[in-house]
């Protein structure tokens, strides 16, 4: 065993290197700079152990890299290890973090699986590495560790666990060594933010990012995307992209990156269209390149050795092979007006019926094997984008299906179509903890019931879109259901001022927009709330999962908090009901009024008309009205706030131009509305912030002591 060197890499953050770890890494790549200051207003804390009490043992030999491993209290939970689908408490559990479009399995593997976690005692550990690494937490047991009486007779024991509660959480690093990083607390929440900020801080979406997304089937030539995107005009509902899928490139699996001559004739007239309505335009792509695109001289010797779907791969790690890629796509798309990309497939699968993907030991230029690759390829894209569009200083945003660490800046959201709701929405919660967005995007649905649950939930997701690429569906496919989805649309649009204020606080804070339960609740308060639920049989969470017989207990990762104010629980496909976890405090029904005494388990009974939402009593929320678009930047824009309850409160108002980074430069400012009851019982509201900062509002109004919010009519 080795005597380890930490040093101080930010405040709260520790690092250490062990081996010789080569670059790129997820965090050298994304070029991560810590945002000091914020870190430094951050509570300060010191993890629950000595960072002395990390054990290295030996590589040893097969190659195989280190093992480090971390001290683990008896009912400590882990979360992260990122976009998992199948469990949030990963304690007890091996993530094998390899990037794999097709996680069928609880194995840890994901389109974007990072080496993050975090504890509920108020720390995390990372590995930086562009490698697979794989965390045993707390799913291994060294000899001398195991206690004696904790090994049980499943003969005669129905208390027979399959994993005993393991006292470390042992990692497994590539032979070439990484960098691991310990993260202060002292809560779960200050570690992720310290962890998002350390990133760079949270992505800013455009103001225009947070309206509602449309993909159109894939042929669909220019004028077939027009007509589809009016018809959201003249159906009164608010929608502000369009995504274009494969057949606008000339050729696709793989593609060119050029616009069909056929269906697309005019490329730059068909996006002005688009934008004079309101429109912003997004093009799907993928990186693996066709020998009929312009870019294939440039980028063939650039590329890895194996091909895909016929197409090369790029070593975009080389600057010539970034520079191609950007200044074709800056020609083509960006030059004209496109708003961003849907950066597909680069997550790979091994599928027998659509396998795809250059194997690990695929050779690169750059001296990267396929395994490395694969493991960055998504981080790549996103970060090749995100610079194109701010060299134009336009902000972007867009989908991603490949992911990793440091991830929290880059402007993109997660996606993809394999899993059912209640895995969407488990994933909602846990890319809170890494530093990731997610959506639960709708593309199709069982039947109308179905639709609408999905239609409720993403409209209280990071990105708000309806996938139809393949089946055609319109948010009005159900004509039964078309009053329901229009009212969600719309209600996410009156909700603009308070998502972009979300995600602002995300930027500057590092606070997650969309949070999971563990932000909100800590594990004695979970228990307190269930164990006050009358009649309730549900175990108190369990440190580990029984692999026989025993169900484990409930983990509240089918509910999320989004901005500070709201909570969502929504309801699936053949319920009409479910038990929710209110954090203490009242809280009201958003759209119900219902009053709730929150630190303890409800039950919630609602018709399909409405997804169960929660505000905080003395909330206050700011809200625009309805509009078909979000406003462009120099527009105006009236807003109200609404303050439910009883209690004096306020919130925090974040505003730019909602386009471009010049809310870098200072040209932006955080406002708060103030409610307080005035000595005759009424309420007084006040607007205060900076003079003279870019505010594209008008205060309109303001409402008191409401239980629910109000008809936008009102
Ligand atoms: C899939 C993707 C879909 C759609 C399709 C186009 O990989 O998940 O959303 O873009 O490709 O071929």
């Amino acid at each position: 065993m080795k005597e380890q060197i930490w040093i101080a890499a930010a405040p709260g953050v520790w690092r250490t290197t062990v081996g010789n770890p080569g670059k790129p890494t997820p965090l050298s790549w994304i070029g991560a700079s810590p945002r000091l200051e914020a870190m430094e207003r951050l509570p300060q804390g010191e993890p629950p152990f000595e960072l002395g009490e990390m054990r290295l043992f030996d590589a040893g030999s097969r190659g195989r890299g280190c093992i480090v491993s971390f001290p683990l209290g008896e009912t400590e939970k882990l979360y992260g290890t990122g976009l998992q689908f199948m469990r949030m408490n990963q304690r007890g559990r091996t993530r094998y973090l390899r990037v794999n479009s097709d996680p069928k399995q609880d194995t840890g593997e994901s389109h974007a699986p990072v080496p993050f976690y975090v504890s509920d005692r108020g720390y995390g550990v990372l590995v930086d590495s562009s490698a697979i690494v794989t965390m045993h937490l707390g799913s291994t047991m060294r000899r001398g560790d195991a206690a004696r009486d904790r090994v049980r007779d499943r003969n005669a024991d129905s208390g027979w666990k399959a994993t005993l509660v393991s006292p470390r959480a042992e990692i497994q690093l590539p032979p070439e060594g990484a960098d691991i990083y310990v993260f202060a607390g002292p809560t779960l929440e200050a570690v992720v933010r310290r962890y998002n900020l350390f990133c760079g801080g949270g992505a800013l979406p455009p103001k225009w990012g947070l309206g509602f997304w449309h993909r159109v089937p894939k042929l669909f030539d220019a004028d077939e995307a027009f007509e589809e995107a009016l018809e959201f005009r003249k159906r009164d509902f608010p929608c502000d992209v369009i995504g274009l899928e494969p057949g606008w490139h000339s050729k696709s699996y793989p593609v060119t990156y050029e616009w069909d001559g056929k269906r697309f004739p005019d490329p730059r007239r068909f996006v002005e269209r688009m934008s004079e309505n309101g429109f912003r335009v997004n093009l799907w792509e993928h990186p693996y390149v066709s020998p009929d695109s312009e870019l294939y001289a440039a980028l063939e010797p650039l590329s890895g050795s194996h091909t895909v779907w016929g197409g090369i791969a790029p070593d975009y790690t080389l600057p010539e092979a970034a520079e191609a890629y950007k200044e074709q796509h800056d020609r083509r798309h960006a030059a004209i007006g496109v708003s961003g990309y849907k950066l597909d497939e680069c997550d790979g699968s091994e599928l027998t019926n659509n396998a795809w993907m250059f194997p690990a030991h695929a050779e690169f230029p750059s001296g990267l094997d396929g395994e490395r690759m694969r493991q960055l390829y998504g981080l790549l894209f996103q970060k090749m984008t995100g610079d194109l569009f701010r060299s134009r200083n336009r902000r972007t945003y867009g989908l991603v299906r490949a992911s990793n660490a440091g991830a929290s800046p880059m402007p993109y959201v997660l996606y993809s179509d394999l899993y059912d709701h209640r895995q969407f929405i488990r994933a909602l919660c846990n890319a809170s903890f890494s530093g990731l967005l997610w959506t639960p995007e709708v593309r199709k649905a069982r039947n109308a019931e179905d639709w609408v649950r999905r239609m409720q939930t993403v409209c209280f997701s990071p990105l708000a879109m309806l996938n139809a690429w393949g089946d055609g569906t319109k948010p009005w496919s159900y004509p039964e259901a078309e009053p329901i989805v229009r009212h969600y649309i719309k209600l996410r649009m009156r909700l603009l001022p308070y998502l972009y204020t979300a995600f602002a606080a995300y930027r500057e804070d590092g606070v997650p927009p969309f949070r999971a339960m563990p932000f909100v609740v800590g594990p004695e308060q979970t228990a307190q709330a269930e164990a006050k639920l009358a009649g309730d049989e549900s175990e108190i969470l369990n440190t580990t999962d029984a692999a026989y017989g025993k169900r484990t207990g409930k983990q509240w990762d089918d509910q999320y908090m989004v901005g500070e104010a709201l909570l969502v629980a929504p309801l699936f496909e053949g319920e009409t009901e479910r038990d929710v976890l209110l954090p203490p405090g009242v809280w009201y029904g958003f759209e119900t009024g219902s009053r709730y005494e929150g630190g303890r388990v409800v039950r919630v009974r609602t018709g399909l008309e409405h997804i169960p939402v929660f505000v905080r009593d003395g909330a206050v929320i700011p809200t625009i009205p309805a509009l078909p678009s979000v406003p462009a930047a120099g527009e105006t824009t009236p807003l109200t706030f609404v303050h439910f309850g009883e209690a004096d409160g306020e919130c925090r108002l974040y505003d730019d131009d909602g386009e471009t980074f010049d809310y870098e430069a200072g040209r932006c400012g955080w406002w708060t509305a103030r409610v307080t009851r005035k000595p005759d019982g009424g309420y007084a509201g006040e607007l205060t912030g900076p003079d003279g900062a870019a505010f594209s509002y008008r205060e309109a109004g303001w409402t008191f002591a409401r239980t629910k919010l109000p008809a936008e009519a009102e």
